[in-house]
């Protein structure tokens, strides 16, 4: 045949393939999500195999695992003991909870280890919202914000490196970046849940921290997020949230669900020239673990693919549990 273009002469061998491979995944580029809790013992998660609430102790050999690995970031998620869950979520603000102490030890540790922090009361709430709920089961914006600076400030106060807001609310990134500044961490980063879906893919997350909403017997409580997390039909309201949380202070802007949504990750990644996250959520993991303990697909290489997905999509950073795996995968390459 008389082809001039032949743009398989680009595919031939690995080494060519090699030279003009466009994008590239990294352990630097993962976040890992860890789940602690209040027990002396690490409980997996039976929802998400492979992955546990740890311990005190077991987190800091973990952690220090994954910085051996090439990671540099870790994101805390509590599972709070129900006694110590209330309308208001107060919890989340307590200097001596869960989540502060566990920053502080991490800190004595392994200091090195950028730590990034959850801001949303789901995990502190009786109800089990990001917020607050009134008798007629609205979620209300301006008075959840209070609470939230107050979740932010010990957070920081602790030692964490990034806060992320991960509720929703409207107005959150500048009020936290305010309380943050008057209190002297204007060092102190803000990786913001820019366009978080309200999405089903965050069943197991859900069952990890017991965190889905429930039923209250003296008011309504919304059975979804609905009213806060965004429409997954919708992708032009991700470039307002994405122009709001620019200009209200955020240093990095995420995407979330990852996978259903790299068109999203690509539109804010266009749009803006913040270094773009992608969380490789819960259910996104589950179902690769569950296919690949079938003997269904190659869980590496399904892994390490659907993970330069989102950096082909335009991301920078991933929130991923496959993280400590494919960094070990990476390295055995
Ligand atoms: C809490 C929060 C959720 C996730 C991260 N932070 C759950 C939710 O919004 O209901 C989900 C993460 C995952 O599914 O891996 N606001």
């Amino acid at each position: 045949m008389d082809l001039i273009l032949r743009p398989r002469r680009l595919r031939r061998a690995e080494a060519i393939r090699q030279m003009v491979r466009e994008n590239k995944v990294s352990p630097e580029d993962f976040i890992y999500p860890l789940f602690i809790h209040e027990k002396d013992y690490k409980e997996e998660i039976s929802a998400m195999p492979g992955i546990f609430r740890w311990n005190i102790d077991g987190l800091i050999e973990e952690v220090l695992r994954a910085w051996e690995l090439g990671i540099r970031c870790i994101v805390l998620f509590p599972k709070i003991d129900d006694d110590l869950k209330t309308e208001d979520g107060a919890e989340c603000f307590n200097e001596a909870g869960l989540i502060p102490k566990t920053i502080i030890k991490l800190k004595q540790e392994i200091p090195e280890m950028a730590i990034m922090t959850d801001v949303a009361l789901d995990p502190y709430s009786c109800d089990g919202h990001d917020g607050l709920v009134d008798e007629n089961g609205i979620i209300l914006n301006d008075e959840t914000i209070d609470l939230l600076k107050k979740q932010a400030l010990t957070q920081a106060r602790a030692g964490a490196d990034f806060i992320g807001p991960s509720d929703m609310m409207d107005g959150r990134v500048s009020a936290i970046r305010n309380s943050l500044d008057h209190e002297g961490f204007t060092d102190i980063g803000i990786i913001s849940y820019t366009a978080k879906y309200a999405s089903a893919y965050y069943g197991p997350f859900r069952t990890a921290l017991d965190s889905a909403p429930r039923k209250n017997n003296k008011k309504l409580i919304p059975d979804n997020k609905s009213t806060y997390q965004m429409d997954p039909a919708n992708s032009k309201e991700a470039v307002i949230e994405a122009a709001l949380d620019q200009y209200e202070g955020a240093d990095v802007l995420m995407v979330k669900p990852g996978l259903a949504y790299l068109d999203i990750i690509n539109k804010l990644s266009s749009f803006s020239n913040k270094p773009i996250a992608a969380y490789n959520v819960s259910g996104e993991y589950s179902m690769i673990k569950a296919a690949s303990m079938q003997g269904w697909i190659d869980e590496k290489d399904v892994v390490l693919e659907t993970l330069l997905s989102f950096k082909r999509a335009g991301a920078k950073l991933i929130l991923t549990y496959h993280a400590c795996e494919a960094a070990r995968w990476l390295k055995e390459k």
